[in-house]
């Protein structure tokens, strides 16, 4: 036989071979049965080890088989488990690196564990919004006990194998040499019999109600939009109150009730939106990219130096520049003050601190970049301003440094062109607070180059961001469409709604922050200034004058004390003002609008939509290469709810006709234009498709 099935001495090796993560693919689960029978038939085998790679047991189910028939085809997980379980030698599972989901499961369901030190051990379901459905919920609290069961199962974050030396899940924990250990090992209990199962220990938890009750408490509390954390629960109960085959059996029929939920759906879809986010397609993977070993940033202001501390947590050198000593000192206090506040909450310790704040050149000139790899400008966002900055740029940085701006709302193109390299040039739009905040918006320009957009692609999953590439447009693809989710906000107002009733409606639906109290805490004059330009260049777009006359009263929001909210000095709550309330009711008298009573559902429904609907524009231009692109933006950026998808997944869900005949009904009621579906939309309904396919 193959390199895969083994013999030595008296033991079959079963060699797990999936790369990357030896994923339980439909040719894997085979090769396991297939290998078990063998040494079963075999009368020279006394013993079965099965054994993956350095970096994976395996990683559990084969997400390129996600979706298709090869997910759930004979051997199906289950068979193979129950093949591996009656075998009749003993099956060594030999675990080290990533042993996690139906990985772990099988090693459950063989007959003894033995792993390296450094394995990682996980239950990561949860997180898909699914639980563990062969047999981990209840297997693993057979082995390490209920509550630890229950933590990694709810939790799905993976434990050191390490951590479970001494316990049933482990037979021997080792350092290293991991095939010799287990082939010994394997040697000493061939003979053993009857086997040992995880499905005969018995569970003895006395305090199980108690401990349920109050697990279904706090997990209710924290995950309180998720379905999958209960289930989690009530399937580890099952796994203390019932026999085993019944505990299996309520497992899978949980299982089943979560693959189905819109929760679960909306997570598995932001799982490959995430992944499919970081391929551009006309730059293949493997393209060359440019080594980024130093980093320049210009402006130490809000975004500059959240954009520095990205840098400086991954490890990469920052010459940090600006045009006053003043400036420069300041940005630097706020770095630090950044980083005192995570060392005060135990998350980095002193010395970490004092490293990372060892990375920063500060300086004032610009002789500074000859060496640096990439530049990132956070200056005003004045295009002047930008146009100084990027001539001084071209002048003083080594070819092939790539020079990116962060600019929100200017056009990269003409940024790319007041340097003679604009293959070189690349928006990279931070969002506040950048050192938190896990979007970055890849603006690609006309001109640039393959490898520049592959080089930041990269770096950006180094610092631990979502990257999504966006055309050049005004607004690029997120402020582009939250400028018409705002729209939608003021004319609610304007028809009859308080800003709160919207707040409240937004935010019980999930988002993370109502619109109102988040143009509160970023300022109203941002949008102001955005407006007018607006009404200038667009002039069939319809918008309601009232946030103009809030400003023109200088309510800009907390950063003036009052704006659709009132604040109390050195305070954040938003609490509902009567003034606003009487503005409101005048402003209607003098517009001679009749308010009418509007329902929490027709706000969300006319917020979003009017998402969905820019979002199908921004496709149908190819500003964003596809619809789960988008969602990943408003996933990762705008406090989109997970649960929800992202505005393209949200409209998959409700499906494309009933979109279209929301928007006809709302354009009807309204007299919008805007509401005129975007033909692909329009498209998808005619065809009966869906963003997604
Ligand atoms: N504030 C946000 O939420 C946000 C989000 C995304 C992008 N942006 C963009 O980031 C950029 C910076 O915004 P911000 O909010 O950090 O502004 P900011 O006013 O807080 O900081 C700008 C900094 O740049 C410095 N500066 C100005 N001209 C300079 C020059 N010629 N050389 C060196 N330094 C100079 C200023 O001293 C100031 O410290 C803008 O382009 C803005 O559109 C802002």
């Amino acid at each position: 036989m193959s390199t895969l099935y083994e013999l030595r001495g008296e033991v079959a090796v079963v060699k797990l071979n999936n790369p990357p993560v030896n994923g339980l693919s439909h040719a894997l689960r085979t090769h396991v049965v297939s290998a078990i029978d063998a040494a079963n038939a075999d009368p020279k085998v006394k013993a079965t080890v099965l054994i993956g790679s350095e970096q994976a047991f395996s990683g559990g189910a084969d997400i390129r088989e996600f979706n298709t028939p090869k997910a759930f085809a004979e051997p199906n997980l289950h068979t193979a488990l129950g093949v591996v379980e009656a075998s009749d030698k003993p099956v060594i599972a030999a675990i080290s690196g990533a042993c996690m989901g139906g990985g772990l499961e099988l090693a459950l369901a063989c007959h003894y564990r033995v792993a390296t030190e450094d394995a990682q051990i996980a239950l990561p379901e949860v997180k898909l919004g699914i639980l563990p459905g062969a047999g981990g919920t209840q297997r693993l609290p057979r082995v390490v006990g209920v509550e630890t069961a229950l933590n990694m199962i709810v939790s799905g974050e993976p434990v050191p194998a390490k951590k479970f030396e001494g316990s049933a899940l482990f037979d021997q924990v080792v350092p290293g040499n991991l095939l010799e250990a287990a082939l010994e090992f394997a040697n000493r209990v061939a003979d053993k019999r009857p086997l040992k199962k995880v499905r005969d220990i018995k569970i003895d938890y006395p305090n199980a109600e108690a401990f349920f009750q109050f697990a279904r408490n706090t997990v209710g509390a924290m995950t309180k939009n998720y379905p999958a954390p209960k289930k989690c629960i009530d399937a580890v109960a099952a796994a203390v109150s019932k026999p085993f085959d019944e505990g299996i059996q309520l497992e899978a029929q949980y299982f089943q009730e979560l693959v189905q939920s819109p929760e679960s759906k909306a997570l598995r879809h932001a799982f490959f939106g995430e992944r499919a986010a970081s391929k551009i397609a006309d730059v293949p993977e493997g393209t060359k990219t440019r080594a980024i070993e130093k980093v320049g940033v210009i402006g130490a202001g809000l975004m500059g130096g959240g954009i520095a501390m990205n840098f400086l947590n991954a490890g990469i050198p920052v010459v940090l520049l600006e045009v006053k000593q003043e400036a420069l000192d300041k940005g630097l206090a706020q770095i630090r003050k950044n980083y005192e506040g995570t060392l005060k909450k135990g998350k980095l310790t002193q010395e970490q601190l004092d490293t990372r704040m060892g990375l920063i050149t500060p300086t004032l000139s610009y002789d500074s970049f000859q060496d640096v790899d990439l530049v990132i400008e956070a200056v005003f966002e004045d295009i002047g301003v930008k146009e100084k900055v990027f001539k001084q740029l071209d002048a003083v940085c080594k070819p092939g440094a790539i020079l990116a701006s962060n600019t929100s709302t200017l056009d990269m193109n003409k940024i790319a062109a007041f340097t003679k390299r604009p293959g070189d040039v690349v928006g990279l739009h931070f969002f506040s607070p950048a050192n938190v905040m896990k979007l970055l918006e890849v603006v690609r320009g006309a001109k640039t180059e393959k490898d520049v957009l592959a080089t930041v692609m990269g770096l950006a999953k180094k610092i631990k961001k979502t990257a999504v590439v966006s055309g050049v447009c005004d607004g690029f693809i997120g402020n582009r469409m939250l400028e018409l989710y705002m729209r939608q906000t003021q004319f609610l107002v304007e028809e009859g709604a308080t800003p709160w009733q919207v707040d409240r409606a937004l935010e019980k639906w999930g988002m993370a922050m109502g619109p109102f109290r988040m143009i509160d805490m970023a300022g109203g004059d941002i949008g102001w200034a955005i407006r007018k330009r607006r009404y200038q260049e667009q002039p069939d777009l319809s918008y309601a004058k009232l946030p103009d006359v809030l400003c023109e009263m200088g309510r800009f929001g907390q950063k003036t004390g009052a704006g659709w909210y009132k604040y109390e000095a050195g305070r954040r709550d938003a609490i509902p003002d009567p003034i606003v309330e009487r503005l409101i009711e005048d402003y209607r008298k003098e517009k001679g609008i009749k308010p009418r009573k509007i329902s929490d559902d027709e706000i969300v429904q006319r917020c979003i939509l009017a998402l969905t609907n820019e979002g199908a524009k921004i496709l149908e231009e190819g500003i964003a290469q596809r619809a789960s692109d988008v969602d990943m933006v408003y996933l990762t950026g705008y406090g989109f709810p997970v649960f929800r998808g992202g505005p393209m997944f949200y409209a998959d869900m409700l499906g494309s006709y009933n979109v279209v005949r929301l928007m006809t009904r709302f354009e009807k009621e309204t007299g919008d234009k805007y509401w005129k579906p975007a033909p692909l939309l329009q498209k998808l309904a005619d065809e009966g498709k869906s963003f997604s396919g």
